[in-house]
């Protein structure tokens, strides 16, 4: 039998996928590394964990295995987004990466609308200017960091830079160059315009390649580290939500996914770049060579519940928090919650603005706050739906995956609240799986992503919507659409409290 290994690096951990020829996942590891958040809005990683997470890892995941590690045939990346990894003249490291939820750019997005202008960056980049992207994160380290940027010769994502490890190639590749806001999205190639308004020397931005591109092989430094081969050939891979999606069969018209992980997002596919949301959802550049996406992000989605957990039942483990939720009735006996734990993305762009729980009455139990974060992080990936039915796409069907999938109660909640069937997978992999069908395809197993879908992912379950719950989500949803207004000036006051 062959194999091919899907490595997806997340927010929190890495996690490595080892499947065959049928998409069965023979072997999984997964390896969590930490988040520095030195100040409020800050979150920062070493790459060098990464690394070495990633090769413990792939050694774990060999440890055991009962087949030939020389029949492992291709390797793929999934990787968290937008993070700026600097490297000098040598490759080296020259600061902590800056990762995707951190907000400190506001005023370096401030100063791409004031050079690029609104309407011409949404043309080039199809987005707007947010601090999660990559090149505000660029533009703060050239401002605060000078004698340290002079020395950058380039720039990668996070997996991009894993990749340059395990093989000594560097590249990117579309699905998360899309992400930079550097480049043109529809004509697939870095925008000159971009880097010399904003003074950012072009050549900083390395090779593009497509996500099924061979880059090359484990480097011998590698093999011996993990018991990989020099043979197994390694492909670009993609951004984690792009992975997501191929890995969830989103990969035609009409298709739509819900992902949860720390971030939640609400993705659906595009074959074009040229539908017009108005810079309201992020449009990218899909893993499928020229196809889009459209997608709207939660910035603190499980990352909600897990701060829950750990502030207020750091001794269970999640499914003992989550038993709880099925004996509240919907609504949560009036607790709302709004999961803007650390700013938010879709619909309200805000860095600033902060987390609520509104109407706590002395009869509510814990109980009710666990039902209140997973109804509120589900009305939040609603908004993005409505963006959606209201720019004409039609949202009848939802793939779902991640921590939002691994709960009936929560399925059950997204089809109230969505208003839409949702569906669960057998094997819920996601971006690893994702990961892991790029290097199948890569390698020759299938004539198209959509057939290896075919091959790799089955329905398990479908969670249809409630009538009765469906109505009083529907209201519930139009007061919690207020909470953002009515607390975004509380937010700004109390800005200056913050660590
Ligand atoms: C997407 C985004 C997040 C990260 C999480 O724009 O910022 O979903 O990709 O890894």
């Amino acid at each position: 039998m062959n194999y091919v290994i899907g490595v997806d690096l997340g927010t929190s951990a890495v996690k490595i996928l080892l499947v065959d020829k049928n998409g069965e996942v023979v072997r999984s590891v997964s390896k969590a590394y930490p988040l520095t958040q030195e100040k409020t809005g800050y979150s920062e990683q070493n790459p060098e964990h990464w690394v070495e997470q990633t090769l413990v890892g792939l050694k774990e995941l060999l440890k055991d295995f009962k087949g030939n590690a020389a029949n492992i045939e291709g390797m793929s990346f999934s990787g968290q987004m937008h993070g700026l990894v600097l490297l000098d003249e040598q490759n080296e490291v020259l600061r902590p990466a800056i990762l995707w939820n951190d907000t400190r750019t506001t005023a370096q997005c401030q100063q791409i609308y004031d050079v690029i202008g609104e309407d011409r960056l949404l043309q080039i980049t199809k987005n707007p200017a947010l601090e999660g992207f990559t090149l505000p994160k660029i533009l703060w380290v050239k401002e605060h960091e000078p004698q340290l940027f002079k020395r950058a010769k380039t720039f990668v994502l996070p997996k991009d830079y894993l990749r340059y490890r395990l093989t000594g190639e560097l590249h990117m590749e579309y699905s998360d160059a899309a992400g930079t806001l550097l480049l043109d999205v529809g004509r697939k190639e870095w925008s000159t315009t971009i880097c010399e308004l904003l003074d950012i020397d072009p050549s900083i931005c390395p090779p593009l390649l497509d996500s099924h591109d061979e880059v090359g092989t484990i480097s011998i430094d590698v093999t011996q580290a993990t018991g990989l081969f020099t043979t197994t050939r390694v492909f670009a891979g993609g951004a984690d939500n792009a992975c997501g999606a191929i890995g969830s069969g989103i990969l035609e018209d009409g298709k739509t996914l819900c992902s949860i992980g720390t971030s939640g997002v609400i993705l659906s596919y595009e074959a074009t770049p040229d539908k017009d949301f108005n810079g309201k959802v992020h449009y990218f550049n899909h893993g499928v060579s020229n196809a889009f996406y459209t997608m709207g992000v939660t910035l603190a989605a499980g990352h909600s519940l897990t701060w829950f957990k750990e502030v207020f039942a750091s001794e269970e483990s999640f499914q003992e928090l989550l038993t709880e939720v099925s004996s509240v009735p919907v609504g949560s006996n009036g607790l709302l919650f709004t999961p803007y734990l650390v700013g938010e993305r879709t619909p309200h762009a805000d860095a600033t603005i902060r987390a609520s729980f509104i109407g706590m009455d002395s009869s509510h139990q814990r109980k009710d706050f666990v039902r209140a974060v997973l109804e509120g992080i589900t009305f939040s990936l609603n908004e993005s739906i409505e963006i959606f039915r209201k720019n004409g796409k039609l949202i009848d069907t939802i793939v779902s995956i991640g921590g939002g999938a691994q709960n009936d109660e929560w399925l059950q909640m997204q089809a109230d609240i969505f208003g839409a069937k949702i569906i669960r997978l057998t094997s819920e992999q996601g971006p690893g799986m994702g990961a892991a069908m790029l290097a199948a395809y890569g390698c020759e197993w299938f004539d198209s992503l959509r057939d290896c879908a075919e091959e790799f992912l089955k329905e398990d379950k479908q969670f249809t919507p409630i009538k009765t719950n469906v109505d009083k989500y529907k209201k519930l949803f139009a007061i919690y659409q207020q909470v953002y207004n009515q607390t975004k000036d509380l937010n700004k006051e109390l800005l200056e409290l913050r660590k």
